[in-house]
């Protein structure tokens, strides 16, 4: 049965692949909500979006609670990010709207007892002469610059609107004719990312499938398996998941221009829980852990830190007693659901370009720095402690590698924000993530899954036959021959699930 599985998963990814690729431009993308001007904020930014060179359509109904008096001066404005950054600076209202690119006036008219508008339309295109041919962000606002110079702020209504804009995608024509302009609601800059997911999803299903494969097989033959390997799979699946739940996020969004808010947020939580775990495992096995315990001389009571790398090097004893690399454990797992939550309440539109520019997303870098920092200090002091001189290198590798993967995230984004322009850092940020997530998987399975190291040798991990290799090379190096049961593992019916 196993060997059609990859047939199975071949298909399904090619299916996929395959509807989620394709464009279906349906509708558009549609925001609404409501707002107040006041003497204080004369302007309302309602979206921004990222038009393609040819051009995008946006379309606008308001309705007010009751009258807006001096309507002449209620204006809707486009602003191109060429414009935005001294549309920031502005201090006055009339300052602002000189940057504006197009001007549209509004005005309500009294239908079935409520004040509405007639639906208003504008085309957009990024330079007057469509030279350009890069992708520009447009902001769209409304604005009563009279109201910064009269004090009527009570009588001005509340405003609720609702808003549609659609990018100008041309198609190419099956029967040789002229290319026929499409629209679509994907923002420019989101239109490669289904690349980015599919290709993501493709390799960490890859890695899982065939750790998954190694598992069975090591149950049936050995009926004994380690907790890493499940560890590794279950980070690996969750990266999966992550990318396919992005994947029918943006289909929905395709077809309804809002997207699925439940699938968006799963994937934000899948992503930010694999990474904790990868973060997590990569600590673990930097203190230690894996390595047969006559190997290391710890101190645990010489100070916090050492306390917090022993109980580190044995993570599945931490499930089982609270100590201190339990409270490690919970509070990375757990800062990162609450920042991946906190960070569903910024909008895209127009606080950010990425989701690792606002404040949770800065907090989250901050966390990975400090947490790099541990690793190297944990993989160091572990090379130094460890008894087998033959780890030397391996420690040394790791430290390396897992230090440039903490810290590659925040690398990223600071190359990203100063050097890459803001019309390309969502996907920019998005694909190096998923590419370096990828990586680190891939190494992470190579690492519980190998035979071919010195540490493969010593450790744990990979020792089939359960105790005994490890036993005379531990005693090789100095240590003390240890009882095969020594060895903690959970048991479920015959098989075995070895745990340090
Ligand atoms: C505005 O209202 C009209 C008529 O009710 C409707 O056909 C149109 O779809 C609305 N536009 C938006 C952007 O909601």
């Amino acid at each position: 049965m196993l060997h059609l599985a990859p047939l199975f998963w071949g298909r399904l990814f090619t299916v996929l692949i395959v509807t989620a690729g394709s464009c279906s431009p349906i509708y558009a993308k549609t925001v609404s909500g409501d707002f107040r001007l006041s003497g204080l904020q004369s302007h309302r930014v309602l979206v921004s979006f990222a038009v393609v060179p040819d051009g995008a359509r946006v379309s606008v109904n308001l309705t007010a609670s009751s009258m807006y008096e001096n309507e002449r001066f209620l204006q809707l404005r486009m602003y191109r990010d060429v414009e935005w950054s001294k549309v920031i600076k502005a201090k006055t209202c009339t300052e602002m709207i000189r940057h504006a690119s197009q001007t549209q006036q509004l005005s309500f008219d009294y239908k079935n007892k409520q004040w509405k508008s007639e639906e208003k339309t504008a085309l957009i295109f990024n330079s007057d002469k469509g030279t350009s041919r890069r992708p520009h962000y447009w902001y769209i606002v409304v604005d009563d610059c009279s109201l910064e110079q009269v004090m009527q702020d009570l009588k001005i209504p509340p405003i609720h609107y609702e808003l549609r804009i659609q990018n100008h995608i041309p198609q190419k024509n099956t029967d040789g004719g002229r290319p026929e302009m499409v629209l679509t609601h994907l923002s420019a800059d989101e239109l490669p990312l289904t690349r980015v997911h599919s290709v993501s999803l493709l390799l960490s299903s890859l890695i899982t499938l065939l750790i998954c494969m190694l598992i069975g097989s090591q149950l049936v033959s050995k009926h004994t398996v380690h907790v890493a390997l499940l560890w590794v799979a279950a980070a690996a699946a969750l990266d999966a998941a992550s990318s396919l739940c992005e994947l029918i996020h943006i289909k929905v969004y395709q077809g309804n221009g809002v997207g699925s808010y439940l699938f968006d947020a799963l994937s934000a939580h899948a992503e930010a829980v694999c990474d904790a775990l990868v973060m997590l495992l990569l600590l673990s096995i930097a203190a230690g852990w894996t390595l047969p315990s006559d190997m290391l001389s710890m101190n645990p009571n010489q100070s916090v830190v050492q306390l917090l790398l022993s109980d580190l090097s044995k993570p599945m004893g931490a499930i089982q007693h609270w100590n201190a690399g339990t409270a490690l454990g919970l509070a990375v797992l757990a800062l990162h659901v609450v920042l991946a939550q906190w960070g569903r309440t910024y909008n895209d539109d127009f606080e950010s370009y990425h989701d690792l520019e606002h404040l949770p997303g800065k907090i989250l870098m901050a966390v990975r720095f400090v947490l790099g920092l541990l690793c190297l200090a944990a993989t160091m002091q572990t090379r130094w402690k460890c008894r087998a001189k033959q780890l030397e290198q391996f420690y040394l590798n790791l430290a390396i590698a897992g230090f440039a993967w903490f810290q590659s995230l925040p690398v990223l984004v600071v190359i990203c924000n100063t050097f890459v322009p803001y019309y390309v850092r969502h996907p920019a940020i998005v694909t190096g993530s998923a590419l370096l997530q990828s990586v680190a998987l891939g190494l992470l399975a190579w690492l519980v899954t190998s035979h071919s190291s010195a540490y493969h040798q010593v450790s744990h991990l990979t020792s089939s036959a359960e105790t005994s290799l490890t036993d005379s090379l531990s005693q090789a190096a100095g240590g003390q021959a240890r009882g095969v049961a020594d060895t903690k593992t959970w048991s479920f019916g015959k098989s075995k699930i070895r745990l340090d």
